[in-house]
């Protein structure tokens, strides 16, 4: 093989044969197909996209770069959820334990926030103690005796993508709905749960910006799930506005807990328990109410198990910021913009989130809101809250949020479940 008649044909819009994307994929990841090559073909995928052999071939040959797990000896059915990321989106904070607390083992692997969306491992990274990698047997034996684990992925998974996805990275070539559908199907495969839920956002605050093409994500990754033998179901939903009332780390923690408890925003509380629903359904447990186990205290015990079998003390209190700097509303009238982009880039500006993938972000740093869009505001009240360890920090994310809150203006908001795709 050669490398560029597998750029030339793609280029040209000639179907590539599986044996050219196997190829090109394993000599990429062992280091016999430079970047330049690699990245002139990801653009002629970027513009010609792929058909469904090659989606799928593709996707076969990032899942084979590394191993596909198997999770049949645990004896228990398994489920996990992926979210395409967010603004605000800390679902898998309390869903993963909420699931295993209804009996269906949660496997997940995560990772971190990079841009303007969080990422849940430098949210749980927020609880002192608390540490992302496990090794195999660890990961294992939390998955057996506590039912629920987030941790960070291995090198033999999908390592494929961490190169393909660093690469796309810095050419251009994320927005991609067949990249992006073999990047996370890839990994979510390989991780071998029984069942998927995916979370595809759709909105400012969103890869993709508008609902058709969140759609068209969505069917074809569900596509790809089931092509390999797992149930997946996947939900559209808002992120025109962020989630919950706050984006950052240990503050998302903190509002975890609240849903935990029983309480905590009726938005998160209610995306919550739709995901452990559709997790339920997959792994064959669809008459088990997730509800119950948040209200009686069990998803809350299974929270605290996770948590300490990753050497983080549940207990111990939280970072706080040393800034906290509020913006009050403009006007007194029902809050109809609260965009979603701009509060990221706030909380990302503020410390949240990491320019490059080797910088910390701060545990303490993020944006807590106190009305959610559709309810009612008084000019002058307090509405956000921007929290930092670096005073410097706070001017340049005033700035990001230059036109993000409207109050009665025309903007018309999305559901909060805008479709369900199978
Ligand atoms: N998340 C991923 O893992 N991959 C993408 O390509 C986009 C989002």
């Amino acid at each position: 093989h050669d490398a560029i008649d597998v750029i030339r044909a793609k280029r040209d819009g000639v179907e590539l044969s599986g044996d050219q994307i196997r190829w090109v994929i394993g000599a990429y990841t062992a280091g016999q197909v430079p970047d330049e090559q690699m990245s002139a073909l990801l653009m002629s995928v970027f513009f010609r996209g792929m058909t469904p052999a090659e989606l799928a071939a593709w996707t076969q040959a990032m899942i084979d770069s590394g191993v596909r797990k198997d999770l049949s000896g645990l004896g228990r059915p398994t489920a996990d959820k992926h979210s395409t990321g967010g603004v605000g989106d800390k679902t898998t904070l309390p869903l993963a334990p909420l699931v295993a607390a209804c009996g269906v083992a949660v496997p997940q692997l995560s990772g971190r926030g990079l841009g303007h969306t969080g990422g849940t491992l430098d949210k749980l990274e927020a609880i002192p103690g608390w540490r992302a990698a496990l090794t195999e047997d660890e990961y294992l034996a939390q998955l057996r005796d506590v039912g629920a684990v987030v941790c960070a992925a291995g090198n033999d998974l999908a390592p494929a993508d961490k190169l393909l996805y660093a690469l796309r990275d810095v050419t251009g070539t994320v927005e991609s709905i067949p990249l992006i559908a073999s990047s996370i199907m890839s990994k979510k495969i390989a991780e071998g749960a029984d069942a998927l839920v995916l979370d595809v956002k759709t909105g400012s605050g969103a890869f993709m910006k508008d609902v058709e093409s969140s759609r068209e994500l969505a069917r074809t990754m569900v596509g790809l799930g089931e092509a390999a033998g797992v149930r997946t179901v996947a939900l559209v939903t808002a992120m025109d506005r962020p989630l919950g009332r706050s984006a950052g780390n240990a503050v998302e923690v903190a509002e975890s807990l609240e849903v935990l408890a029983g309480g905590g925003p009726a938005d998160l509380v209610e995306l919550t328990l739709a995901l452990a629903r559709e997790m339920l359904a997959g792994a064959g447990r669809p008459d088990v109410d997730p509800a119950a186990a948040l209200a009686d205290g069990r998803a809350m015990d299974s929270w605290k198990a996770m948590i300490r079998a990753q050497g983080g003390d549940p207990d111990a209190p939280l970072p706080q910021p040393t800034e906290r700097h509020v913006v009050t509303a403009p006007a007194t009238g029902t809050l109809t913009r609260l965009d979603a982009y701009a509060l990221g880039v706030a909380a990302w500006r503020l410390g949240a989130g990491r320019a490059r993938k080797e910088d910390p972000v701060s545990a303490a740093a993020g944006v807590v809101w106190h009305a959610s869009v559709g309810e009612q505001v008084t000019a002058g009240q307090p509405l956000l809250e921007l929290q930092t360890d670096d005073a410097s920090r706070i001017e340049r994310a005033l700035a990001a949020l230059d036109g993000a809150v409207g109050v009665d203006t025309e903007d018309t908001v999305l559901p909060l479940v805008v479709d369900r795709i199978t």
